[in-house]
């Protein structure tokens, strides 16, 4: 049996169900409707438009990946979730996130009330923040450290950094995550806080010790990075890591080959150079309609002896209401 771990990206849980903002109008197109949202009462929790506030998640397809995670549970030895599993660091957004991933009161995906429930299926977790879940407010402001509070009990960073061995029959992976969310306090822009992140030195350092921890321990384990920003070039400007070139740098001295990363809501591939970027789409963003994407990646041995890193995409189908097999492709 390989090693099988299921990743996915940017449910931007949030107590408001399917709120969209500006910005979802102009993606969409959808400003003909935009006389249906203003109808709706502004103060009722109804409401699924807010100019300003991020858009959150669409509870379909959320549900169809807590079918899929529930039905692979026993298959399954690691579970990642690359950032922004809230639409904000608010203590009410991060409680939705709280009871999807870590309410363990029921050994099902989905409970009496049929929201999915995720905790009780048995299935290692491993999380990083995003930038929303870093939000203090509903303006972007970074820093808020509440996320590590309410995932104490699977996420322990070291400097930014967390790490984990995986095993199965024999084969073994390392799995490392960095945290490049801008820090508390930092004079950031709002503009450029909306959507980007920076290398810190700090984090950076943390990565780089952490990794040659491990190869000088186990050297014949292969490292695999996970980061909520995409360090891929050609990510749009608006949602950049900046300076994301130190990352691409240390991964090419280290010999770490694959990068999984969150953040840019398109599934994306970049395997034609080194390091191989997989970017996830976002798994439940009400803003990726027609978009949304969860994935296994597996690793075992071929008949030579040698490891081997496959990724498979799975994506939503609004007809079938459930995640299915999508070819493989190099192109968002
Ligand atoms: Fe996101």
């Amino acid at each position: 049996m390989p090693i099988q771990i299921a990743f996915i990206a940017d449910p931007h849980l949030c107590i408001q169900a399917r709120r969209r903002n500006l910005m979802s109008l102009l993606d969409r197109k959808l400003w003909a409707n935009i006389d249906v949202f203003s109808q709706v009462d502004p103060d009722g929790p109804e409401n699924h438009f807010a100019a300003l506030r991020p858009s959150s998640y669409d509870d379909v397809p959320l549900l169809a990946a807590a079918d899929f995670l529930g039905e692979f549970a026993r298959q399954l030895d690691l579970l990642v979730v690359l950032g922004d599993l809230a639409t904000s660091g608010l203590d009410e957004d991060l409680a939705v996130a709280e009871q999807v991933f870590l309410d363990d009161r029921t050994k099902e995906h989905l409970n009496a009330a049929l929201e999915p429930r995720l905790g009780g299926l048995g299935i290692p977790l491993h999380v990083i923040p995003g930038n929303h879940d870093r939000y203090k407010d509903d303006y972007a402001t970074p820093g808020c450290q509440k996320f590590d509070e309410v995932f104490k009990s699977v996420y322990r960073p070291k400097n930014g950094v967390c790490s984990e061995i995986i095993s199965s029959d024999g084969v073994s992976l390392a799995l490392i995550s960095a945290d490049f969310c801008f820090a508390e306090g930092a004079e950031i822009s709002y503009v450029r806080r909306l959507g980007r992140g920076a290398v810190d030195d700090i984090v950076l350092s943390e990565l780089d010790h952490k990794t040659r921890i491990f190869q000088r321990e186990h050297p014949t384990m292969p490292v695999v990075w996970a980061l909520h920003f995409s360090p891929a070039e050609g990510v749009s400007t608006a949602l950049a890591l900046e300076e994301r070139e130190k990352v691409i740098h240390l991964a090419g001295t280290l010999g770490v080959n694959h990068i999984f990363c969150g953040h840019t809501h398109l599934r994306k591939r970049e395997i034609g150079t080194h390091p191989h970027v997989y970017c996830a789409g976002s798994v439940s963003s009400v803003d990726s309609s027609d978009n949304h994407f969860l994935h296994v990646c597996t690793i075992d041995r071929n008949s030579s002896g040698e490891l081997e890193l496959e990724v498979f995409d799975l994506k939503y189908d609004e007809t079938e209401d459930e995640f299915t097999a999508h070819p493989v492709s190099l192109v968002a």
